[in-house]
């Protein structure tokens, strides 16, 4: 058996690696079938063919933040902002209801007009209607008041990507404003109150090194996420970021597939952004090991308002309302959508 055979094989044993043979397995694509198929045997066993739905209802575009990756940052006077009321957030739930969507995730910039009681009574008033229905929040750095105050609403799930676990490279994407402590903070106030936690990373990233794909790596098993979201850095023009490339879809992959030999349990999505880069890299990534899809459950005419990077797809199969030909595509690749609550399962 060749050296990243048993890298592979290695991982897939034990849940982990030693630093250099993750480092071997990251710059290296010869074995990138061997890992995919290893990353698909290890899904199967635990979640089947199975790939669960989230419709995300994308609520507002303003932001108080001013990353400097995100075409929805704050300085970003180009962006058309909007803001969706509890009755527009209501209808999209209603609409993805029909459409056999049971879990919702409410995502947007930390937009501070929406107060902690107008959350709380959105959260409510979506769990007292669809109460067969999970409800993810995806709203940025709360304090852990905050975050309870929507918890005893109703929210169960959080997502918020750590975006990178390495102090240095935090500082280089993020202005002064904000920190990778408190960032790291919320996270674990979030799963000290009890939500299922889902955070993650960009993949290529500005500045990124493998050594900081490693922190990340080793920042997500000191957590143990429920979801894992990762997905390529793609450049927006309208951010001081313009002149740096993307980042790449097979790097995605390889990590998609990583990551699910590391947390054979884990919810991780076939992200949007993976969309954008291929055609075909949802597809590939379920193959990798991810899992679970969110198609855009916004209302069309905002759809393409919320462009936290250039060319997102939004209008075609990965827009709700197209669920019968995402299904079509999904059976092509092997797998079947459910219409389920579909919580993370558990190791017993
Ligand atoms: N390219 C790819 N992903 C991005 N995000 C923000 N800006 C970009 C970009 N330019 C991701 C961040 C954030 C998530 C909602 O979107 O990781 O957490």
């Amino acid at each position: 058996m060749d050296n990243l055979d048993k890298i592979i094989k290695n991982l897939s044993d034990n849940r982990d690696l030693p630093n250099d043979a993750f480092i071997a397995l990251l710059q290296n694509n010869d074995a990138d079938n061997t890992l995919f198929s290893a990353a698909d045997l290890v899904r199967r066993k635990i979640y089947g063919v199975d790939v669960y739905i989230r419709g995300l209802i994308e609520f507002t575009n303003h932001c108080k933040n001013n990353c400097f990756y995100c075409g929805i940052r704050r300085d970003n006077k180009s962006a058309v902002r909007y803001r969706l009321t509890k009755e527009q957030i209501l209808s999209c739930c209603t609409e993805g209801y029909l459409l056999g969507f049971r879990t919702f995730v409410l995502q947007g910039g930390e937009d501070n007009f929406y107060s902690d009681k107008t959350i709380c009574d959105i959260v409510s008033s979506i769990r007292e209607k669809f109460s067969d229905c999970a409800l993810t929040l995806s709203i940025g750095e709360k304090s852990k008041s905050s975050y309870t105050a929507y918890y005893n609403a109703g929210a169960t799930r959080y997502l918020l990507r750590h975006e990178t676990s390495d102090e240095i490279h935090y500082q280089q994407l993020h202005p002064n404003s904000m920190s990778l402590q408190n960032r790291k903070r919320c996270l674990f106030d979030l799963k000290e109150i009890g939500y299922q936690v889902g955070s993650g990373f960009m993949v290529g990233s500005p500045y990124q090194t493998t050594d900081n794909i490693i922190s990340d790596l080793r920042f997500l098993q000191q957590l143990n996420p429920d979801m894992i979201g990762i997905g390529p850095y793609i450049t927006h023009a309208q951010t001081p970021f313009a002149n740096f490339k993307s980042g790449s879809m097979a790097l995605t992959l390889r990590l998609i597939a990583i990551l699910r030999l590391i947390f054979p349990y884990a919810l991780i999505p076939s992200t949007t952004a993976l969309g954008t880069i291929h055609p075909s890299g949802r597809e590939l990534g379920l193959k990798a090991g991810a899992n679970v899809i969110m198609p855009n459950l916004s209302p069309a005419a905002v759809r393409k308002l919320y462009t936290l990077y250039e060319n997102k797809i939004c209008t075609g199969d990965e827009a709700a309302q197209s669920i019968k030909n995402l299904k079509k595509r999904v059976e092509a690749t092997g797998y079947r959508i459910i219409t389920d609550i579909g919580n993370a399962k558990k190791e017993i």
